[in-house]
């Protein structure tokens, strides 16, 4: 199969949907490889890199759009990429579909076989392409908390670890599930008190076992979300209800009892976010202070450390690429329902329940088309 990377052109995105040695794997099973120069230097990649493991460099994107069969990108087509859709192309990526009808209509129109990270879905229910964003994120809040824990940043001036003789910080973590256990392994490396809240007593009492008492658990209530966070200095909101509203535990009335300077950082934002007093963010710009608390709620967290964000995508997103490379999307779809989870638009036709919902649009069962 031919296989297409064009370098993203959305806003302050530096990720990309191939890095070198993903390219090395594709070829080695016996595919071609098309990259457009220059596609991977936002996240460190260069040209040369591409050309050694076996990639042929395209100067602009239009000429790669054209040669692909299989588009492997990170973020949704922007309306200027739409003119360059072909009947059957496949195109994987993150499309988030029920949020933006004129894409989903271009891809309809165009004929486009959408293959949508954000859906793919393991027999578990576990979705293993937006596990590591969630890694980053819950990783990366500690990191950015304690920098806007610092005095310049208009923090309260505390270190998380404090020193011998001084209090240790206190992080309190709303939601112990991916992006709140990542948040919570960090805190805990850097000598913070932790606090974790959680609706769901089995994930509470894994994480109590894994941390051995240095942690505190606490069953998320407002009688128990109101205490710890009066005490807190960093507030993490990790809180998920899937396919629901993102309940907000972190109310307004809260921010005068806390502690002037104390940090939230809420990475529910991408979801309407756990704070009442939360609005996105972005990188450019990423905190605003409300009743002396600072909240930072950029949107796109792992967009901070491209290289990584991409290294780790591509570490999931490969198995299934070559999946569909290998006999085809309709024979890979045949074999791996995980796969029928990801494809969101097919031959015309919307196979995503959830987005012909979200749009009014008829649905169809992918597995009468193939
Ligand atoms: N801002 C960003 O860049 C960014 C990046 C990745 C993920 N996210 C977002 O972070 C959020 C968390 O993602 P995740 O992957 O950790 O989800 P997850 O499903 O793994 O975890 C969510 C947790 O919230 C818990 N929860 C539900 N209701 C609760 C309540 N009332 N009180 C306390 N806990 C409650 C659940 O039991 C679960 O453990 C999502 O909204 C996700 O979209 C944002």
């Amino acid at each position: 199969m031919r296989i297409g990377c064009v370098k993203e052109i959305k806003n302050n995105e530096f990720r990309v949907g191939l890095t070198p040695d993903n390219v090395r794997a594709y070829v080695a099973a016996g595919h071609e490889v098309y990259v457009e120069k220059g596609a991977g230097a936002g996240s460190g990649f260069g040209d040369d890199e591409y050309i050694r493991a076996g990639a042929t460099l395209l100067d602009g994107a239009a000429e790669v759009w054209r040669i692909s069969e299989m588009m492997v990108k990170v973020k949704e087509p922007l309306e200027a990429e739409y003119p360059l859709f072909h009947e059957g192309l496949i195109l994987y990526t993150y499309l988030h579909l029920a949020a933006d009808k004129a894409q989903t209509d271009a891809l309809l129109a165009g004929k486009v076989k959408g293959v949508a990270y954000e859906t793919l879905q393991e027999a578990d229910r576990s979705l293993p392409l937006l596990i590591p964003m969630s890694q980053i994120a819950g990783r990366l809040s500690i990191q950015e908390g304690a920098k806007y824990l610092e005095k310049r940043f208009g923090g309260e001036g505390v270190l998380l670890a404090g020193v011998p003789g001084t209090p240790k910080a206190n992080v309190v973590i709303l939601g112990g599930g991916t992006v709140g256990a990542n948040a919570c392994k960090i805190a805990v490396g850097m000598g913070a008190n932790v606090t974790i809240l959680d609706v769901n007593l089995k994930r509470l009492e894994e994480l109590d076992n894994l941390y051995g008492g240095r942690i505190q658990t606490l069953v998320s209530n407002d009688s128990n979300v109101e205490r710890a966070v009066k005490d807190a200095d960093l507030v993490i909101g990790s809180v998920l209800i899937p396919g629901a509203t993102t309940p907000k535990l972190f109310k307004a009335k809260y921010l005068p009892e806390m502690k002037p300077g104390a940090v939230f950082v809420d990475v529910a934002i991408d979801q309407g976010g756990c704070g009442e007093t939360s609005h996105m963010t972005t990188h450019d710009d990423p905190v605003y202070v409300k009743d002396g608390v600072v909240h930072y709620c950029v949107g796109n967290m792992p967009g901070a450390v491209p290289r990584t964000s991409t290294i780790a995508l591509t570490n999931a997103t490969l198995r299934y690429g070559l999946q569909i490379a290998k006999g085809g999307l309709e024979a890979a779809c045949r074999e791996s329902a995980a796969l029928r989870s990801a494809v969101n638009t097919y031959d015309g036709k919307l196979t995503c329940r959830n987005v012909a919902i979200a749009h009014g649009y008829e649905y169809t069962d992918l597995e009468s088309l193939i």
